[in-house]
């Protein structure tokens, strides 16, 4: 497919609903780059738990979250079935930021107002460079309002957690699918209920559905999106 220049996708959608699978295998197939920002309020959360501070503790969690060294790197990837390398203040977190105590807090250290606006600062010099696939939950309505095409995946809460359960058991920790279906749901609520840029679908977002549908036929349907998007572009 031609490329054209600045042309940026804005992926939204709750945990585990296949949107950095997606997101990644489209960004590799247009040669794309690939920001999940997930990552990034994993990274200021896991720095958080690092040096002890509280993360109930709003001051010191932004603060903090405003000096973190972060790099988000594609390129030469170490074969353990990452997707990125995340880079905190030189030391790499890619695993660290996957555990349950991440999990257990980086909803409540992305409520924070400071937190975002911080984040979403760092998001949009990225996206500043165009051809860009950008991943997250409120990356249409807020940090890419503008973004030619956008995309708002969901599948079942069931489904969501039946795929984080086997995600858990691929990187070795011992995991149960009722604790973990518990977690998407809370972590949902608190996403779409959080006072400063909730969860939800841009007015001009397009919802796809991934329950039980497999990621070839989505790819498939997006990229017929992307190339009737560019020849109105
Ligand atoms: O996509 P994920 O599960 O890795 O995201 C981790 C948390 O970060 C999730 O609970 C919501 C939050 N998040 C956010 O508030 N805004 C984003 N753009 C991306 C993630």
């Amino acid at each position: 497919m031609t490329q054209k220049q600045g042309m940026t996708i804005a992926i939204d959608g709750p945990a585990a609903s296949g949107k950095t699978t997606v997101g990644k295998k489209l960004a590799d197939l247009l040669n794309y780059l690939f920001l999940d920002t997930g990552c990034m309020y994993r990274a200021a959360t896991l720095a958080a738990l690092k040096n002890d501070i509280d993360v109930h503790d709003e001051t010191a969690v932004t603060e903090h979250a405003k000096t973190i060294d972060l790099i988000i790197n594609s390129t030469d990837l170490v074969e353990d079935g990452r997707l990125y390398t995340v880079l905190l203040n030189g030391e790499d977190v890619t695993w660290d930021i996957r555990t349950p105590a991440v999990d257990a807090n980086v909803s409540q250290v992305s409520k924070y107002l400071g937190v975002r606006n911080e984040m979403v600062k760092r998001q949009r010099e990225y996206g500043r460079k165009g051809n860009v696939i950008m991943v997250g939950r409120d990356i249409g309505t807020i940090v890419l309002p503008d973004a030619p095409l956008k995309l708002y995946i969901t599948a079942t809460a069931e489904e969501r957690a039946q795929r984080r359960w086997q995600d858990r058991q691929m990187q070795g920790h011992e995991a149960s699918f009722d604790i973990i279906l518990e977690d998407v749901i809370r972590r949902d609520n608190i996403d779409s209920q959080r006072k400063h840029s909730p969860l939800k679908p841009a007015a001009d977002a397009i919802e796809i559905d991934t329950t039980q549908q497999s990621v070839d036929l989505i790819i498939k349907q997006i990229m017929t999106m992307i190339q009737e998007k560019q020849e109105v572009h």
